[in-house]
């Protein structure tokens, strides 16, 4: 059964445990890097294991550094990204300024499709890091067929002193984590009592095309939630806060009795819609997101 309405709202906790880290690694639509400390702010105070199966550019990662923590992602060149900021940083360093000095050596438009030619022939980690650091508005947006259909950006992507740097920063910041290639149902089924696990699900009605996220559905999700909960795993969960029907704004129903907790969080305006909405105005498109907790 399913219910349309929030169970209840609480007030935003008065100071946030943690700081904002505003440092991205990674461009990533709908990456959640302004708002991840306060996201934190409603985690319970102590856990285990920290879980983060929907991982992107890992914004509630990076802020939170948990001591132990399994991030995952269905993404595989992705997760490679991930893997060797953990197993070869120098490589990682390497791959950005390699592409880098393409980019600056030629017209920037022709490098930047070249680059994205180069991962659409064979989805790699290197070509994708150096696409989502230069795209069009930081939103790598794939077609079903798995291609990056994303034009170049306006702006020049970051010298490769500073991605160096962002990689030291995010290697200590994520020196224990594991990073795992594979579908949320796994990481999430593996989660024991008393870890944690922070889900960010594509914006279900709006963003699945853009992950080529086929697999997904938000109805697996609850199952695993609800599987979760049973077995003493605090679950918390993002949502896309509306669906827009014309004038009206649809909260997406979610299983009656599965969540203790619904808080709003404020995410500003939609990086999906600016992309959509490029060169056009933006005041009408400042959207919040529901947290939805098990505890
Ligand atoms: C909204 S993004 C997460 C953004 C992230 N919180 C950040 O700050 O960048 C959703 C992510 O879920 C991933 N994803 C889509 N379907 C998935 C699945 N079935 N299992 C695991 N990850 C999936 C996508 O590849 C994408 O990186």
């Amino acid at each position: 059964m399913y219910s349309q309405l929030p169970l209840f709202q609480s007030e935003p906790p008065p100071s946030y445990p943690i700081a904002p880290f505003k440092t991205q690694l990674l461009k990533w639509v709908g990456n959640k890097q302004r708002f991840a400390h306060e996201i934190i702010g409603y985690f319970p105070a102590t856990y285990n294991t920290y879980f983060e199966p929907f991982l992107g550019s890992g914004a509630i990662l990076g802020t939170l550094a948990p001591e132990n923590a399994v991030a995952s992602d269905v993404l595989k060149p992705l997760v490679e990204i991930w893997q060797t900021l953990k197993t070869a940083p120098e490589t990682l360093k390497l791959w950005y300024e390699q592409r880098w000095d393409v980019y600056q050596s030629q017209d920037r438009v022709a490098a930047y499709e070249q680059i994205k030619s180069s991962y659409n022939a064979q989805p790699n980690a290197a070509d994708l890091l150096f696409v989502s650091r230069s795209c069009y508005g930081g939103v790598v947006r794939f077609r079903k067929d798995g291609y990056i259909s994303t034009p170049c950006g306006i702006h020049a992507p970051i010298q490769p002193e500073s991605f160096a740097n962002r990689v030291d920063i995010w290697g200590t910041r994520t020196k224990g984590t594991e990073f795992i290639y594979g579908d949320f149902e796994d990481s999430m089924d593996s989660a024991q009592k008393g870890d944690l696990i922070y889900c960010d699900p594509p914006y279900t009605y709006t963003q699945a095309i853009l992950y080529g996220a086929q697999k997904f559905s938000l109805e697996r999700l609850f199952n695993a939630i609800a599987r979760c909960k049973t077995r003493g795993v605090y679950v918390a969960l993002s949502l896309d806060g509306t669906k827009k029907t014309g004038k009206q704004e649809l909260f997406i129903p979610v299983p009656t009795g599965l969540f203790e907790q619904e808080i709003h969080v404020n995410v500003g305006r939609s990086m999906l819609k600016r992309f959509q909405m490029a060169g056009e105005t933006l005041e009408a498109e400042v959207v919040s997101d529901r947290l939805l907790l098990t505890y």
